[in-house]
């Protein structure tokens, strides 16, 4: 696959675009296994700040040991509310990777937070 297509390629350039501050704060809106967040941290120096946020309960497992990362269960469409709670007033940037991800559809069940549901067919 052409890589500036692929999922890789796509997040290499968004971390580009985000151009990070050394003592920044970044939001990861959607968390997932922590793959973004992970790179967010590579980039921010000791004063950086990252708050992330998933609505799925397995989420929190992946959260790093990294006192500049903040893990919220929550849905980030009540991101401005969390945000005020922890005394944010503005952040530098705003990441949210809308894709599904496989661990979502390896563990999806039919009462989930998702709203999804798999049939699968066989035979
Ligand atoms: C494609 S995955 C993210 C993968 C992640 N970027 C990584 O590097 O591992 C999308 C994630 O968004 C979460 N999600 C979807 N809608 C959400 C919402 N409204 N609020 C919070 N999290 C949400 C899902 O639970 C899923 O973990």
């Amino acid at each position: 696959m052409n890589d500036n297509l692929s999922s890789a390629g796509i997040a290499q350039r968004s971390h580009r675009r985000i151009g990070y501050s050394g003592f920044g704060t970044y939001v990861d809106a959607t968390f997932g296994g922590g793959g973004h967040s992970r790179e967010i941290l590579k980039r921010l120096g000791k004063k950086g700040r990252l708050y992330a946020f998933d609505q799925d309960e397995d989420a929190a497992a992946q959260v790093p040991d990294d006192k500049r990362i903040l893990f919220t269960r929550g849905n980030f469409r009540f991101l401005e509310n969390y945000l005020r709670f922890y005394g944010v007033k503005e952040v530098n940037g705003i990441l949210a990777d809308l894709g599904v991800s496989s661990i979502t559809l390896m563990f999806l069940k039919e009462d989930s937070v998702t709203g999804m549901m798999l049939r699968w067919i066989c035979g």
